[in-house]
C-alpha cells in the first residue's frame, strides 16, 4: 500500500466525468443506427437485394456496441456486457419466456437495489486487497475499539476483518434487503460482527473509532460533513475511492490492485 498527502483529491473521483450509463446508451444507440442504415442499403441497393439473416444483425450490434463503448472509455466487464446485451434482448423476445421469469428477476433485483435510486449509491464489493489494505490500517491504531461500515453490502469487508482482528467490534449498517440477509447469515459465526437494517444517516458515529465507507461521489458531501460534526476528535474516518471537493483530506493510500483503490483518510 503506497501512502500520499495530496491536497486536493483527484477529478475521477469526484464523480464529474459522464456517468456510465449514458455512456452505454449512447453506444448501443450509435450502433443500432449504424445496423439499421445497413441493413436499409444492402436490401434497397444490392441486386439482387438481400436479406441479411436477423441473428447476424444481433451479432454486429454487440461488437459495434462494444467497438464505441471503448471509444467512450468503457473497459473490461462493460465491454463483454455491451457485446451480449442485444443477444439477450433478442433471446427474451424470441423464446418466449414466461412472464413469472421477469417478475422473479424484477422481485430480486428489486430486493438487491431498491435504495439505489434514492442513495445513488448501488452494491459493488470491497476487493481481498483492500480489505487486507484496511486490516493495515487497523493494526495501526494505538488500540482496538469500534469499526463500522457504511452500506455494509454482503458484509465481506466485516467478516474478513473481523476474523483478522478479534479484540475489535465490527458493525455493519445496510438497507438493502437481500444483501442485509446475506451479511446476516455470514457473520452468525463471528461474535465481534453485527449488522444493523439501519441507513447509515441515522447512525450516531460519535461511538465508533473507525468508519469506513465505500458508496459513490453522490452521498459524499453529505457524509463528510456528518463525520465532521458527530465523530470523536481521533478517531479515523476511510472512504473507499470517493471523496468530495472543498473537504480537506489528510491522506490517500494506493492499494496494489487491478482497479488501483484509493483509500482516502482523515483523521478527525
Ligand atoms: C458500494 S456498496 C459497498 C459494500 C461494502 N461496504 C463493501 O465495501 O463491500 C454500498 C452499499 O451501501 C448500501 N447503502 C446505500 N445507501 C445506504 C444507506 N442510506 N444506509 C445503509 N446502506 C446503504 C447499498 O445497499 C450497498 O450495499
Amino acid at each position: 500500500m503506497a501512502e500520499t498527502n495530496p491536497s486536493t483529491p483527484p477529478k475521477h473521483f469526484t464523480g464529474r466525468s459522464l456517468g456510465v450509463l449514458p455512456r452505454v446508451l449512447a453506444a448501443q444507440v450509435l450502433a443500432l443506427v449504424l445496423i439499421v442504415g445497413a441493413g436499409w442499403a444492402i436490401a434497397v441497393f444490392m441486386v439482387p437485394p438481400a436479406h441479411p439473416p436477423l441473428w447476424a444483425a444481433v451479432v454486429a450490434q454487440g461488437a459495434l456496441a462494444a467497438a464505441f463503448s471503448r471509444t467512450f472509455g468503457l473497459t473490461g466487464k462493460w465491454l463483454v456486457a455491451q457485446f451480449v446485451l442485444p443477444a439477450m434482448a433478442w433471446s427474451a423476445l424470441t423464446l418466449e419466456i414466461s412472464a413469472w421469469v421477469f417478475l422473479l428477476a424484477f422481485v430480486a433485483l428489486f430486493l438487491v437495489f431498491s435504495n439505489t435510486p434514492r442513495e445513488k449509491v448501488p452494491l459493488y464489493l470491497t476487493n481481498a486487497a483492500t480489505w487486507a489494505a484496511l486490516s493495515e490500517l487497523l493494526n495501526q491504531e494505538s488500540k482496538p475499539g469500534q469499526f463500522v461500515d457504511l452500506g455494509s453490502g454482503l458484509g465481506g469487508t466485516l467478516a474478513y476483518l473481523a476474523r483478522k482482528h478479534p479484540d475489535w467490534t465490527f458493525t455493519g449498517v445496510e438497507t438493502a434487503p437481500v444483501p442485509y440477509i446475506i451479511s446476516k447469515l455470514r457473520l452468525m459465526t463471528r461474535p465481534n460482527a453485527h449488522i444493523r437494517f439501519r441507513s447509515f444517516w441515522k447512525v450516531d458515529l460519535a461511538g465508533f473509532d473507525v468508519v469506513y465507507a465505500f458508496l459513490s461521489p453522490a452521498p459524499m458531501p453529505r457524509l463528510l460533513a456528518k463525520a465532521d460534526s458527530e465523530m470523536r476528535t481521533d478517531a479515523l474516518f476511510i472512504s473507499n475511492s470517493f471523496w468530495a471537493e472543498g473537504h480537506p483530506y489528510d491522506g490517500q493510500a494506493e492499494v496494489r490492485d487491478s482497479r488501483k483503490t484509493c483509500l482516502f483518510f482523515k483523521r478527525l
